[in-house]
């Protein structure tokens, strides 16, 4: 068994990330190293991509591609790799628990089922963990509840979360055919209803309910944010997948729409960011 790893620049990594899951529809394995993000693909010989393919995939963002020789346990291994995620509450009396479907449950938690065999987020990536844990203190303030919108749902498990913490009706968006899929059967296992659509946020924004999530790139959030309008636009806005780096330049995005920052937190040098406004107009 060959195990195949891509490594790439962190800023690079949901770029390359979508280009691997056509490569490997199957799955890959997420390891965030110092200066790094590496990708890796298990198969047998003849069953991987190309060296050549996955670099060109992988574009600009490449750092190197390792190929290693992996025991025939793989599979438990891959098993093995994928631990729990806990979010713990500020005050550490509530925690949002992430788990693949063979662990078992956390009784008293919000919990999230995730099975890591899809490539669309399964919620150990520091930006997953850092939108989550801001949701978690909406929910602890007692603001979860009313509508939310998801953008770049991908697995949906930030949706499933803010389902599990509350939030109701939830609608989900992503422009990747197998994230809608995906986000599809997780909702069904985690037994929340979600309305789940295809969309390219370069195209035009959905309706906006009053709290969004979006773990989206920076240049993806001030897209987002020029689409907004005085009747469209978020009263509550949970943001990430912009670099610690880039805050300043998010921020700036959303304030001619009235939505302030209220939070900033780190993690691995990514941020997550809390904004609120007042409410949009109504004509
Ligand atoms: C960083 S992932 C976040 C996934 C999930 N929300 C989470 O927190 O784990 C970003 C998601 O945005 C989606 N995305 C990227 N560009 C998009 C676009 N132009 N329109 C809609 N979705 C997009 C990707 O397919 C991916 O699923």
């Amino acid at each position: 068994m060959i195990r195949l790893a891509v490594r790439c620049r962190p800023e690079q990594a949901e770029f390359v990330l979508a280009e691997l899951s056509v490569l490997a529809p199957g799955g890959v394995e997420e390891v965030n190293g110092d200066g790094f993000v590496e990708y890796a693909i298990y198969g047998a010989e003849g069953e991987l991509p190309d060296v050549g393919e996955l670099e060109v995939a992988t574009g600009d963002g490449l750092v190197e591609v390792v190929s290693s020789e992996v025991a025939d346990d793989w599979a438990d291994r891959w098993r093995e790799f994928h631990r729990p995620v806990e979010v713990v509450g500020e005050e550490g009396e509530t925690s949002v628990w992430l788990r693949p479907p063979w662990e078992p449950e956390r009784p008293g938690a919000f919990e999230v089922v995730i099975d890591p065999g899809q490539a669309f987020g399964t919620g150990a990536h520091p930006t997953t963990r850092l939108s989550l844990g801001l949701l978690l203190d909406l929910h602890d303030r007692g603001l979860a509840g009313g509508a939310l919108t998801d953008l770049g749902t991908g697995s949906a498990v930030l949706a499933i979360a803010a389902g599990k913490l509350g939030w109701s009706p939830v609608a989900g968006y992503d422009h990747e055919v197998a994230a809608i899929e995906a986000a599809v059967e997780n909702a069904v296992v985690n037994s929340v209803e979600i309305d789940l659509q295809r969309l390219d946020l370069k195209q035009g924004l959905p309706d906006l309910a009053p709290t969004v999530v979006a773990n989206l790139t920076a240049p993806l959030l001030e897209m987002v944010a020029s689409q907004m309008s005085a009747e469209n636009r978020p009263t509550t806005l949970v943001c990430s997948g912009l670099l610690e780096t880039e805050r300043e330049r998010v921020e700036a995005a959303f304030a001619p729409h009235g939505l302030k920052p209220v939070e900033f937190r780190a993690l691995d040098n990514w941020g997550g960011l809390l904004l609120e406004g007042d409410s949009p107009e109504v004509s």
